[in-house]
């Protein structure tokens, strides 16, 4: 058995790798904005906004970049941050303008739709760009409702990825009485109602039935991921749920919302642990985020739940589906249904330690719910393709055992 840990390192090496760059991100707005003082404001709102991950997340698309100056006028406007979103989103153009294409448009003028356009906050065409070639090799912009007027030139190329993405400098910011409407804050989003309308109804009827509810709504502003079991999932964890106390159910239902917007592709990139909006000081409640490959799943120290699908994202809030109620040790210990049968092998533990570094290692051994992740997680390996991983050590194990 001496031979297990550097076997299944070895057997691990191709797959880490192939794991490694299927997940590379073909570029991150932030840190290309970051390499050019100039734009610092505009970089910083981006991530306030949390347009920076939705750009992130395309493939080819041009961002209209806006200098600290022109950042200064556009928010001498006082826009509130949901509507300053609009007005950047605005400068999102979802097709890739290199210089040389900007120059040589067909026709000499295009419309092109932006970001803005796309998210569908915006109404009729507005949400549209002109770009225009002018005399002497000016480029001009304005947003499709401006009534015709191109307000900004472009400046100068930023930084361009050919057909990736594309960062061009434009004199002052486009204006779109449009984009600039003040928009409902998103804390006029509710929860439960959005939620029991797309069918997580069950989860939403505890929500409201609990303090947790509030506690959630009030989060929206701020970024919210929330994690719904399905219907069924919920209706048949109930019995367990009613033997909770008052407090214990809130802790509960608040374990399944951590207090930031996460998108699938980020949860996916974030491998690692995180808190919930149950975590408070010693009470960690927290668990651990693991991309599986085509899955990502989410492993308490008690049980693994995996997210099904994207109930809805309207950033700055997301829903997700999830298999099982995520049932967190500090009220599941010594509570769950099977006693832990049998020692763990130490392999186990050395996983949970490295991924885990907060948590007490005696309280890893809390029996899992479904074998196939048992397996999975025995195999130390769980962070990579594990079933597939699995398979492969345990033939190579046997074949070594055929050979003695
Ligand atoms: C993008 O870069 C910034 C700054 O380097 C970093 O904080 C952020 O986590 C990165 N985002 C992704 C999705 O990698
Ligand atoms: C742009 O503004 C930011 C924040 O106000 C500042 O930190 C940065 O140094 C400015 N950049 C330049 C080039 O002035
Ligand atoms: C863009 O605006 C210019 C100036 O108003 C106008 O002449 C041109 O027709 C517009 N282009 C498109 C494609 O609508
Ligand atoms: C564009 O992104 C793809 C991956 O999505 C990458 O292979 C390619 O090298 C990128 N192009 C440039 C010019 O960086
Ligand atoms: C959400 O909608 C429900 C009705 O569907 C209503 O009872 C509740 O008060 C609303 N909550 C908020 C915070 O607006
Ligand atoms: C409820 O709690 C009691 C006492 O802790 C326990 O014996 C019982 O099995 C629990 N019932 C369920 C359904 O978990």
């Amino acid at each position: 058995m001496q031979r297990l840990p550097p076997l299944t390192a070895i057997v691990a090496l191709p797959f880490l790798f192939l794991f490694l760059s299927s997940t590379t991100h073909a570029f991150n707005i932030t840190r290309i904005l970051a390499q050019h003082p100039d734009f610092s404001t505009f970089n910083h709102y981006l991530t306030a906004t949390h347009l920076a991950s939705e750009i992130n997340r395309r493939r080819t698309i041009t961002v209209l970049a806006l200098d600290n100056a022109s950042m200064s006028s556009l928010l001498s406007k006082h826009l509130t941050l949901s509507t300053l979103k609009n007005v950047l989103s605005l400068h999102v153009l979802v097709d890739y303008f290199g210089a040389k294409k900007l120059h040589q448009l067909t026709g000499g003028t295009t419309l092109t739709a932006s970001m803005f356009q796309s998210t569908g906050a915006a109404v009729g065409t507005s949400g549209y760009v002109n770009i225009t070639n002018l005399k002497g090799g000016k480029v001009g912009f304005g947003s499709e409702d401006n009534d015709g007027t191109l307000n900004a030139f472009y400046v100068k190329s930023v930084a361009e990825e050919s057909y990736n993405i594309s960062i061009l400098q434009i004199s002052q910011a486009l204006s779109s009485a449009e984009a600039e409407a003040p928009t409902p804050g998103p804390s006029q989003l509710n929860l439960t109602a959005l939620i029991t309308k797309q069918g997580c109804k069950a989860f939403a009827d505890l929500l409201r039935a609990s303090k947790a509810g509030s506690i959630f709504q009030e989060s929206i502003d701020g970024g919210l991921t929330v994690f719904c079991p399905t219907d069924k999932v919920i209706n048949g964890f109930l019995p367990k749920y009613k033997n909770l106390t008052e407090a214990q159910k809130v802790s509960l239902l608040l374990y399944h919302g951590i207090p930031v917007y996460q998108s699938l592709q980020t949860l996916k990139s974030s491998n690692g642990v995180v808190n919930t909006l149950a975590t408070d000081g010693s009470n960690k409640y927290d668990f651990n985020i693991q991309d599986e490959g085509k899955d990502v799943t989410l492993e308490t120290k008690v049980n693994t739940a995996t997210i099904t699908s994207t109930l809805l994202d309207q950033e700055p809030l997301i829903v997700f589906t999830i298999d099982k109620v995520l049932l967190p040790r500090e009220l599941f210990k010594g509570v769950v249904e099977t006693p832990a049968e049998s020692p763990k092998p130490a392999n186990k533990k050395k996983k949970k330690a490295a991924d885990a570094p907060l948590s007490d290692d005696s309280e890893a051994d809390a029996p899992s719910d479904s074998d196939d992740q048992k397996a999975a997680d025995d195999s130390g390996v769980s962070g990579l393709d594990g079933g597939r991983l699995v398979t492969v050590v345990i033939s190579l194990l046997v074949g070594i055992l055929v050979l003695c």
